[in-house]
């Protein structure tokens, strides 16, 4: 069977929970009607990633962002809140800000001319005569996203307007996302903007695989661990070792991680051995977190917040979807507050060396995307197994814990996907 032809009527048989051997259609990656159905609902019904506030420090800042296929405004207005609002021109439908950031007092749509404040309110139309004198411009400012909701700074839109909070859609990833914000004793991070970005010719969910993948690092980051053998930073024992170490764990809602435990592990975060090496910051954590805290916010996480972000040691990843086999990421680097710059000075030259555009690490992960949506079109057999470690994976908390290379988040990823792909689909926004 060609892997275009589902294997079912539903989307949900597209993933197999069978409880020995978990498995995933491979239509998943490459059928428009998969990719339609997740535009509709997943990222036109779930909590979406769209912004840190940093991004939008003064009156007028804004970005525009793509949820699904629909162009948003963020933007904070003069009253001093951030709006999120469809970029769409209520005249004719263009957008109205075609810029990826910026600073304006008002976005002026550029095909006839009509003009609207950042809260969205129309403030202008050319040639206004053309209208009838009772013509009530309140009525026809730009849509309002139904929801935006600030977690610690994290901006994220709903474009639905019912279903669960935010708070309950982060619930079960919300200390981790804690523990990842305490590695600043004040626990604040700044976007450094603009994002670096890469386009690939794959699916979405290929990224969101492999952010908290312990499996292939040995193999697809083999030339990086012999970089850090010949800089005699390490070796390559040392470095597999490492990655023997930690866990992977699956949550409900779709979100999962990747943890290497803190301390002076090279491999956990810069946390433990920074503290080592700069007294202020050891004494500002000290006086801030209890040791108990300590030792987590020193672990290393990879933490994927369903569907389109993660939160990376040295940079926040946001996924973008455009099509079956194409995907754009961008990836903003940020300054921990409250640290000595040269420990963000550290972080910064770090990421460069690995995730940076030409770094020794995702450079490769890039390419074994591209070699999977590739290698999903064969026929013969259509399933791609994700059931690494489902025979020892164990349930703490609500959680699905397993060993570091195991396939435990990846499970999760697509238990979520399964329910939302199958839900109500006669509910989704706009249909
Ligand atoms: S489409 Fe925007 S003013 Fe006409
Ligand atoms: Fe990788």
């Amino acid at each position: 069977m060609a892997v275009t032809e589902r294997a079912a009527q539903s989307f949900a048989d597209l993933v197999d929970v069978d409880p020995a051997e978990f498995r995933i259609h491979g239509s998943v990656y490459t059928d428009p009607d998969v990719f339609d159905a997740e535009m509709d609902r997943i990222f036109a019904r779930s909590w979406v990633y769209v912004a840190h506030v940093s991004e939008l420090p003064a009156p007028g800042d804004y970005k525009t962002v793509m949820i699904g296929l629909q162009p948003i405004i963020i933007t904070r207005h003069e009253d001093g809140n951030i709006y999120a609002l469809y970029n769409r021109c209520r005249h004719r439908g263009a957008v109205v800000c075609r810029q990826e950031r910026g600073h304006s007092n008002f976005f002026r749509c550029r095909y006839h001319n009509w003009v609207y404040a950042n809260n969205g309110d129309l403030i202008g139309m050319s040639q206004a005569t053309g209208y009838p004198d009772d013509f009530d411009r309140s009525e026809y400012g730009l849509v309002r996203v139904p929801r935006l909701t600030n977690y610690r700074g994290l901006l994220f839109i709903n474009l639905a307007d019912e279903g669960p909070s935010l708070d309950e859609h982060l619930a079960p990833v919300r200390k981790y996302i804690d523990y990842w914000f305490g590695r600043s004793p004040i626990e604040g991070i700044d976007l450094l903007v603009p994002p670096h970005r890469y386009e690939y010719p794959g699916n979405w969910k290929l990224q969101a695989e492999n952010g908290y993948d312990g499996y292939h690092g040995n193999y697809v980051h083999l030339s990086w661990q012999r970089v850090l053998q010949l800089s005699k930073e390490s070796t390559v024992d040392e470095v597999q070792r490492y990655r023997q170490e930690g866990c992977a764990r699956g949550m409900v809602n779709g979100h999962g991680l990747l943890e290497r435990p803190g301390s002076l592990n090279p491999a956990a975060s810069w946390t433990a051995r920074m503290m080592g090496r700069y007294p202020e910051y050891a004494g500002a954590m000290k006086q801030r977190f209890s040791e108990q805290e300590l030792v987590e916010i020193s672990a290393r996480r990879n933490i994927f917040v369903f569907p389109n972000l993660y939160l990376f040691d040295t940079h926040i990843r946001v996924i973008v979807p455009k099509a079956t086999d194409k995907t754009e990421v961008q990836l903003y680097v940020y300054a921990l507050k409250g640290i000595p710059d040269k420990i963000n000075e550290g972080r910064y030259r770090g990421h460069e060396r690995f995730y940076g555009p030409a770094g020794f690490g995702a450079p490769d992960d890039i390419e074994v995307f591209t070699e999977v949506q590739t290698g999903v079109h064969a026929k013969g057999n259509v399933w791609n197994l994700i059931n690494r470690g489902q025979h020892r994976e164990r349930r703490e908390n609500g959680e699905w814990v397993g060993h570091t290379t195991d396939e435990a988040p990846q499970r999760s990823l697509y238990r979520h996907w399964r329910q939302v792909m199958e839900d109500h689909p006669e509910s989704i926004p706009g249909r």
